[in-house]
């Protein structure tokens, strides 16, 4: 991508700070349209993106949730952004979320402009807002340092217009390019799925430009741009750098912060299957106990020493005869160990036992009560029942190995 090949780009603005401080009032005055009474229990749940247009130029915002249980949402809004508007309501002051944010943007070296917010309440405080900010590097340009600080009232709609001026200059200092001649490069900004549509994700085209009948790859999906929509709600044709846009096409909903690219459909299809296998090979690690089918391999990563198992038998006879020859295999890297053993059928003690245990269970001439199969299922513990002792230690064995057919 050289540099003579790109041209200027509308900024990219997150909005970040504390829950309810005003980062959607404040977008819905810079809009002058009214998303927080539609928005459920007034809170934020994704990170909507928007185009406005200030003195003939355009400007991207991104609003992001503040709730704390976004944070990982938000911090991603972080690595999209060009410039960061710190929404801090001045009769609340800063809190654990505006310090987040504050973090947030520094991390990603995201210029901070301060919004202080809610200047009409009874309880406002500017000054003491002020202080606060000087305590976390943040030091006002009327005292000297170089944050830029802009008092505002999203309700009774003052101080937008310094604001955004305030922001077209720093980001006009940035001078922002890209190149529209590429194939799409961007960001997942949010996504889901749609009864009637199906995956739609909310992009942020950063380079490039996306069209329809585009093939693009976003995390584990991909598929051809069927259709994509403003943030108008106007169907479009193409999407230039730094313009948000709703695509249809994927097969199926990628995660917000995954990145985007155009690409041909062998690659995109390549790329995704290897993502999709990567991430269940985690999965397993991450959710399932032992089992027979994903030992081995687990046992070449070092991840299991020991192979735990319960075992349930009809007779006594039959424990005895099965736990000496399980104990007795074992390769190089691991050994087998029975934990618990006992007569009956197999109950869900033994599986939340064996969970616990990260055992499997082997069940000879026995079976899992309905509450044991359900529990085995939730706790996805491996069960295997068998009427024939080889049968049984044969698989163990493979298991091992390598082998298991
Ligand atoms: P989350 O997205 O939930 O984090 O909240 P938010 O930061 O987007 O805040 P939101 O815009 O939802 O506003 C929170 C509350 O503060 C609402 O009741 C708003 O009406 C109120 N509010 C926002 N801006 C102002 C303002 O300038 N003045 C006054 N008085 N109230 C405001
Ligand atoms: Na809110
Ligand atoms: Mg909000």
């Amino acid at each position: 991508d050289p540099p003579e090949k790109r041209v200027p780009r509308p900024p990219v603005i997150t909005v970040m700070g504390h829950v309810d401080h005003g980062k959607t009032s404040l977008l819905d005055a810079i809009r002058k349209t009214n998303v927080t009474s539609r928005e459920a229990g007034g809170i934020t749940q994704h990170i909507g993106a928007y185009k406005v247009n200030y003195q003939g130029k355009q400007i991207v915002f991104l609003d992001t949730p503040g709730h704390e249980a976004f944070t990982a949402m938000r911090a991603r809004g972080a690595q999209v952004t060009d410039v960061a508007i710190l929404v801090v309501a001045a009769d609340d002051g800063v809190m654990p979320q505006t310090i987040e944010a504050i973090n947030h943007a520094k991390a990603a070296k995201v210029p901070i402009i301060v919004a202080i917010n809610k200047i009409d309440r009874p309880g406002a405080n500017p000054d003491h807002v002020k202080q606060q900010l000087a305590e976390h590097e943040l030091i006002p340009e009327d005292w000297g340092g170089d944050t830029i600080m802009v008092p505002v009232s999203a309700h009774q709609k003052t101080g937008i217009s310094d604001l955004l001026e305030m922001i077209l200059l720093v980001a006009e200092m940035q001078e922002l390019k890209a190149n529209p001649n590429l194939p799409a490069h961007g960001t997942i900004i949010e996504a889901q799925l749609d009864k009637g549509r199906g995956p739609v994700a909310t992009v942020l085209v950063q380079r490039g430009t996306l069209h329809i009948g585009d093939t693009i790859i976003a995390g584990t999906s991909y598929g051809k741009v069927r259709a994509m929509i403003n943030d108008r709600g106007e169907k479009v044709k193409k999407a230039l750098p730094s313009t948000p846009v709703e695509v249809l096409g994927l097969n199926d909903v990628p995660a917000a912060g995954d990145i985007l690219d155009s690409t041909d459909e062998k690659t995109a299809r390549g790329v995704a299957e290897k993502r999709i296998a990567k991430k269940k090979e985690e999965e397993i690690k991450l959710n399932s106990k032992v089992s027979l089918d994903d030992l081995f391999q687990r046992i070449k990563e070092g991840e299991i020493k020991e192979l735990n198992i319960v075992v349930k038998a009809d007779v006594q006879g039959t424990i005895e005869a099965l736990k000496a020859s399980l104990e007795k295999i074992k390769n190089d890297e691991v050994k087998v160990a029975v934990v618990h053993a006992g007569v009956g059928a197999i109950t869900e003690s033994d599986v939340m036992l064996a969970s616990a245990a990260n055992a499997l269970i082997i069940g000879f001439n026995v079976r899992p009560d309905a509450n044991a199969r359900k529990a085995a299922e939730t706790e996805k513990v491996d069960v295997r029942t068998y009427r024939v002792i080889y049968d049984a230690l044969n698989d163990v064995e493979a298991a091992i190995k390598g082998m298991l057919a």
